[in-house]
């Protein structure tokens, strides 16, 4: 019994199945060429023109998607079937209405959305309401019940604004004397200047992955299940990721209880699509760490390894299409920043770091480069991960940015 037939029109005539992107990154971009090679008319939105996704969707929209005003007047705009955040920083409000009032559907749902924005919110769900293991932690909004919540939690610890992403105004914090700092720097690069931070005790793992896990119906039955890529073993640096691989090894044990854990937040957060889910490792043991409800910047090495990339995932969950998890390789994928802080930058090299047949490149086109921004990717398939990583970062380190 076929439950229903899913169905995508025409682009850019009356019958279009229309996706509006909010956040228009790399991650974005690969989204979008996925949609377009299923006929989807794409529509991509960012606070700056000519960003990644905007270059290879149907339509783009620069706004300032954290105004409820302007979100909202862009959504009676386009009117799309299915509204896909790509970054955290949206008036999520606004898509919380829209769902409501069925203008449209968020993906995964708008509560996963409103939930994963805020450091709190995950992290008050994932441990206190569904009861899985976590660093210990305390949120704080003056700098008053920081200092306490740092002497409560201990040294070290790490600090991080409920309101960032990518490392921004983290800090590791090994001592009393270092908490005003931190604070400080909580305060002055967070996101959005909410004030209120998460002080996390420090998980001694032995290494973390990205799990990336997949809610898409069942074709014949339209339910919906989960499925599981292998683990991602990925390096972080000051709280950004510089290289991943995939697959990571680790004991059944562990394997078992990272599924139990990613299938419980992600049946909580509800929806279709792809989610990262960030846990930590230590022998059999597993800590959740945070997870986003979208693509994972980790995931980019899916790329390289895997037959359908979290892209193409994400793409295929969320018009209600079927998914394949499956891997075809080993592989491992390794970060090339701008170095400098200048717009309409060449990279040159790319002969070199593409010379090896197993390595392949990503640029993003970014249309300004700051010297700790990711303006592409390398991959490299091997053997072996460690084989894989060296490739990667061999094939990165080989291009080169210049100043025009
Ligand atoms: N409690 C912790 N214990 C150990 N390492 C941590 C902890 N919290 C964060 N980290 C390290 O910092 C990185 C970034 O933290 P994360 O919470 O994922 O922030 P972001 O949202 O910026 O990715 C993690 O991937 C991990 O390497
Ligand atoms: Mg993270």
């Amino acid at each position: 019994m076929i439950y229903m037939s899913v169905t995508i029109g025409t682009p850019l005539q009356s019958s279009a199945y229309k996706v509006l992107l909010l956040g228009s990154g790399e991650l974005g971009k690969e989204v979008v060429i996925s949609l377009q090679r299923l006929g989807v008319e794409v529509h991509a939105a960012d606070r700056y023109d000519h960003a990644p996704a905007m270059q290879v969707a149907h339509f783009s929209h620069t706004l300032n998607m954290a105004d409820p005003e302007a979100l909202k007047a862009l959504i009676s705009q386009v009117k799309p079937h299915l509204i896909v955040p790509e970054i955290e920083a949206i008036a999520t409000q606004v898509l919380v209405e829209i769902e409501e009032q069925k203008i449209a559907t968020v993906i995964p749902s708008a509560k996963a959305v409103n939930l994963t924005m805020n450091r709190e919110g995950i992290r008050r769900l994932a441990a206190e309401e569904l009861g899985l293991p976590t660093s210990a932690y305390r949120f704080a909004n003056t700098l008053e019940a920081f200092r306490a919540a740092c002497d409560d939690i201990g040294y070290p610890n790490f600090v991080k604004p409920v309101m960032s992403s990518s490392g921004k105004g983290q800090s590791r914090v090994k001592s009393f004397d270092e908490v005003d700092a931190a604070w400080e720097y909580a305060q002055t690069d967070g996101r959005v200047n909410q004030g209120t931070v998460i002080v996390e005790s420090q998980i001694d793992f032995d290494f973390e992955i990205t799990l990336l896990t997949v809610r898409a119906k069942n074709a014949e039955t339209g339910e919906i299940e989960t499925s599981f890529c292998d683990p991602i073993g990925h390096r972080q640096d000051s709280g950004d990721y510089v290289e991943s691989w995939q697959p990571q090894l680790m004991t059944a044990l562990a394997l078992e209880e990272a599924k139990r854990i990613a299938n419980k937040v992600t049946i909580a957060l509800g929806g279709c699509g792809i989610f990262g889910v960030e846990l930590f490792v230590k022998g059999d043991k597993v800590w959740f760490s945070e997870v986003s409800p979208r693509p994972h910047d980790t995931g980019l090495v899916t790329l390289a390894s895997q037959f359908q990339s979290e892209f193409e995932l994400h793409a295929r969950a969320i018009l209600g299409l079927p998914v394949n998890t499956a891997r075809h390789s080993t592989a491992a994928s390794a970060v090339i920043y701008a170095g400098v802080d200048d717009t309409n930058l060449s990279f040159t090299g790319l002969n070199l770091a593409l010379a090896n047949p197993d390595t392949d490149l990503r640029l993003f086109g970014k249309p300004e480069g700051f010297k700790r921004r990711r303006m592409g990717v390398a991959t490299a398939r091997a053997e072996t991960t460690d084989h894989a990583r060296e490739l990667a970062q061999h094939a990165a380190q080989q291009v080169s940015v210049q100043q025009n």
